[in-house]
């Protein structure tokens, strides 16, 4: 995929970023097995998958075990000796879902795919006789949902929200010198969702191993009560378990180290040792401190990141070292002056993200998860909203190491749910642990800066429930701001919930501002925008009389639900209240689910009109009428990158406003418009210059000139269809600035193969993105192209899947073959774990030229 104007230095700094492969926040110590063990877990588990089946039949669960029984289980798939050999092998993280089939009576809010099932995983793996006296826990980064877990037939724990990460222990359970099994059971029918949740232990998982005395999990808090050039104070606070049968005297002290290409650098400080009296089977904390001289602060252009290194001795030996990744930079938010990082303003230009990684579903991948906030950067985003749920862990490292700031939410619903089956079940029970579970893991990342509590909740007006989950989050953390995103903020205000907040996020209605500015209560509590514009289109589709066709959105970017407005006009609002700290887009990339205007079954959208009756009449009638058609549509229109990853005409929207000094042209739609010859086809232009002169074949069409904080896009309306060269030449200030260019082009003749990556590692996880282009003699991409291509690798590698943006194809992901989508597809391609060397990728279409591609795997 070519990305236009993409500048050099975001290339280059890409690949140096993938060169780096170290380990983390816990995962890695420079001693060895002596004192901490992080191993991944994710390897060779067994799998079946129980209740209802993706073609809609239902398999009985075998005999189910009693859950919290302390008694160990003999029967069903939790008990040890359980036959599995028939199960399928395969490697977490996983999501059962992905495979599919589409099935068009399911709902198009979850995809349409077959998500809700009762899935079991089970492991045999060996815990070494030498490892008896040591400490060994299981921690799961994310389990969809309701998971239970057991050990050589013990009931261990459980854990329902499938986006908590959690820890378990398993060292009471264990065999030490033997095979063990472990068997998680996983329960998505107890769950709802208004986007594809996916189903499975869907994010990795890590086996630890420590001694008694030890780090307690997510066990470090770091923060930096001084963060300046001149000096940085690393305030290291440590909890340290003691599992022994007595009390213990450590030692614990800590090195600060700088990450140098994501490695432990040189030492640039250290904090005095310090004693702590543990009791036997209890734990204790203790508060370092360490002065770093000059230090490198974390920016959005560098990210600078330092390791705390802390390390526990109990009698001179060393029983425990434990790194924690942070950052020195300082946040400030003002309601007159904006976001300050750093003391530098910082405008928010950030997109809301669900989860899935397209193709490859909710299963993590980290190079599938990095390549989408590459793409999001060269775009000019600097913020994620991780809606509406706390991310995978590898989430908040990239954006550490890429430059994002991120605004890192809990919940979608509190105690009152917007589908039965949402968190609403888990709310009493659980929240105080999620939250818990969420600050503690990401409270170190200097890309986290803002706490959610919640999205479009429907207690917004609740000031008790509002102030003790706000509350909850400060106890963990004081040192962010706690938000929630509203989308009624004129009740949020007024009941004054919003009070207990320190920002207070706008979900598109921000109609009231004018008078929310006068409001004494709110004179010191910035607003931001953590929900805006949602925007609708379908890359490449161009209709000239209104925005819907065939399932599909024109891309002139105009389309928007009722509650939503186009991106420039969520410019606009900005221009005019320069104080708001800046916008969340809904949403950066589509995703699985959701595929407003086609939603027929999701009656969440009417919450958006709570205080519009008529329009949440109407809105319901229209999907009554919608429901009767039944939609084919199974992913979001809402992105401004599609689902592949393929751009969309948006995109250079945003760049154009997000990086004003980046010289670049957007033109659309594309020139061929054969049945349009002699009728008009509007022009429209994104662009980061001031003026702009459109010449079709040679001919101008004439200049028009941007408003600043008033124009965001160029429009030519009245532009007759002649085939031939669109051409636009665009000046900033009277000087060349910028150029682009839309050639008809001559029918579809051959393929044209690109990777995001030529190398790869032979790990099998790393990926490379291969997008297929059909192109004309010439080597232009043909743009309504939709011929099927076919995929054939040699040497050790695979396509895992495919994919081409279109909303709703109902092929499956997994297929070697894809029709291209306005034309352009995309192939994943991997190597076979430890199996380096030249892997071809071939591509073949009937009529057309074949091409292949060359990756090297190491
Ligand atoms: C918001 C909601 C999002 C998404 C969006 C679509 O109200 O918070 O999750 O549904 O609408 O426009």
């Amino acid at each position: 995929m070519t990305i236009k104007s993409r500048p050099r230095w975001n290339r280059c700094k890409a690949v140096a970023l993938l060169l780096a492969a170290a380990v983390f926040g816990g995962r890695a110590s420079a001693l060895g097995e002596s004192v901490r063990q992080v191993l991944s877990f994710d390897s060779d588990w067994r799998f079946a998958r129980f209740g209802p089946q993706p073609d809609g039949s239902i398999r009985p669960e075998p005999g189910r075990a009693d859950q919290e029984s302390q008694r160990p289980v003999t029967a069903g798939p939790a008990a040890p000796a359980f036959e599995d050999s028939d199960w399928r092998q395969l490697d977490v993280p996983h999501d059962w879902a992905i495979e599919g089939p589409f099935r068009l009576e399911l709902a198009g809010e979850t995809g349409k795919l077959p998500w809700k099932a009762i899935g079991w995983y089970r492991k045999h793996f060996a815990i070494p006789a030498r490892d008896e006296g040591r400490r060994v826990f299981v921690d799961f980064d994310g389990a969809m949902a309701y998971a239970t877990v057991y050990c050589n037939g013990q009931y261990v724990g459980a854990w329902p929200y499938g986006y908590s990460s959690f820890r378990l222990e398993l060292t009471p359970f264990l065999r030490f010198g033997h095979t063990n099994v472990l068997a998680v059971r996983l329960d998505t029918t107890k769950w709802d969702s208004r986007w594809y949740p996916g189903g499975g232990i869907y994010r990795h998982v890590w086996l630890v191993k420590t001694a008694p005395v030890h780090v307690g999990h997510w066990g470090t808090y770091v923060t930096t009560p001084e963060a300046s050039a001149q000096r940085g104070v690393a305030r290291i606070e440590v909890s340290v378990e003691n599992q022994s049968s007595s009390a213990a005297e450590v030692l614990v002290q800590t090195d600060i180290r700088e990450i140098v290409q994501e490695a432990a650098g040189a030492k640039v400080g250290s904090s005095p040792p310090a004693r702590l009296t543990v009791p036997a089977a209890g734990s204790g904390t203790i508060t370092l401190e360490a002065i770093v001289l000059a230090p490198k602060l974390w920016s959005l252009e560098a990210t600078h990141r330092y390791i705390a290194r802390t390390t526990v001795r109990v009698g001179g030996k060393v029983t425990d070292v434990y790194d924690t990744p942070f950052g020195f930079r300082t946040l400030e938010f003002t309601a007159r002056n904006g976001f300050l990082l750093n003391g530098k303003r910082v405008q928010i230009q950030g997109t809301c993200n669900h989860h899935d990684l397209g193709a490859l579903g909710a299963a993590l991948n980290d190079r599938a998860l990095e390549r989408q906030l590459e793409i999001l950067k060269v775009m000019g985003c600097n913020s994620l909203r991780t809606s509406h749920n706390p991310p995978a862990p590898e989430f908040l490292d990239r954006a550490d190491r890429l430059g994002f700031l991120v605004w890192d939410e809990a919940f979608d619903s509190w105690s009152h749910g917007k589908r039965p089956l949402d968190y609403n079940r888990l709310f009493n029970d659980w929240h105080q642990r999620d939250l818990q579970s969420l600050v503690h893991r990401d409270r170190n990342h200097p890309s986290v800066f803002i706490w959610s509590i919640g999205n479009e909740v429907l207690e917004q007006q609740d000031v008790a429930l509002t102030k003790h989950l706000a509350d909850a989050v400060r106890a963990e953390d004081p040192t962010r701001p706690v938000a929630n995103g509203y989308n009624d903020p004129d009740g949020g205000r007024n009941s004054g919930a919003a009070m207990a907040l320190d920002i207070m996020g706008v979900n598109y209605f921000f109609g009231q501002q004018e008078k929310w500015d006068k409001d004494p209560r709110y004179q010191n509590k910035p607003t931001i925008g953590s929900e805006t514009s949602s925007c609708i289109s379908s890359r490449g589709e161009y209709y000239f009389d209104g925005n819907r066709s065939g399932w599909q959105v024109s891309s002139y970017d105009l389309d928007r639900p009722d509650w939503g407005c186009d991106p420039d006009t969520q410019f606009r609002t900005l221009a005019r209240w320069p104080h708001i700290l800046g916008e969340y887009v809904w949403t950066g990339f589509d995703y699985l689910g959701e595929p407003t205007p086609y939603g027929s079954g999701d009656a969440t959208q009417l919450l958006n009109f709570r205080n519009d009756p008529s329009k949440r009449e109407q809105l319901a009638k229209e999907m009554a009428e919608l429901a009767k058609r039944q939609p084919p549509s199974r992913s979001s229109y809402f992105g401004i990158i599609d689902l592949a990853g393929f751009p969309k005409d948006r995109f250079y929207n945003y760049q154009a406003h997000w990086r004003p000094g980046l010289p670049m042209a957007h033109l659309f739609p594309h020139w061929n418009w054969p049945e349009r010859v002699g009728q008009k086809v509007p022009v429209h232009l994104y662009t980061s210059g001031d003026t702009a002169e459109l010449f079709l074949n040679g001919q101008s069409l004439g200049k028009k000139s941007r408003q600043p904080g008033q124009d965001f896009r160029l429009v030519w309306d009245d532009v007759i269809y002649q085939p031939g060269e669109l051409k636009v030449v665009v000046c900033k200030d009277g000087q060349p600035w910028a150029t682009d260019v839309e050639r008809t082009t001559g029918p579809a003749a051959r393929l044209v193969l690109e990777a995001d990556r030529a190398h790869i590692r032979a790990d099998g996880r790393d990926l490379a993105f291969i997008t297929v282009r059909i192109a004309d003699l010439e080597g232009l991409t043909v743009p309504r192209a939709q011929n099927l291509v076919k995929f054939s690798v040699a040497g050790p590698g695979e396509i895992i899947a495919t994919d081409n943006g279109n909303p709703i194809s109902f092929e499956a992901f997994q297929a070697p073959e894809r029709k291209a989508f306005n034309g352009l597809a995309l192939a994943i391609a991997r190597a076979k774990p430890g199996q380096g060397g030249k892997i071809t990728v071939h591509a073949k279409s009937e009529a057309l030229a074949e091409a292949s591609l060359t990756l090297r795997a190491k």
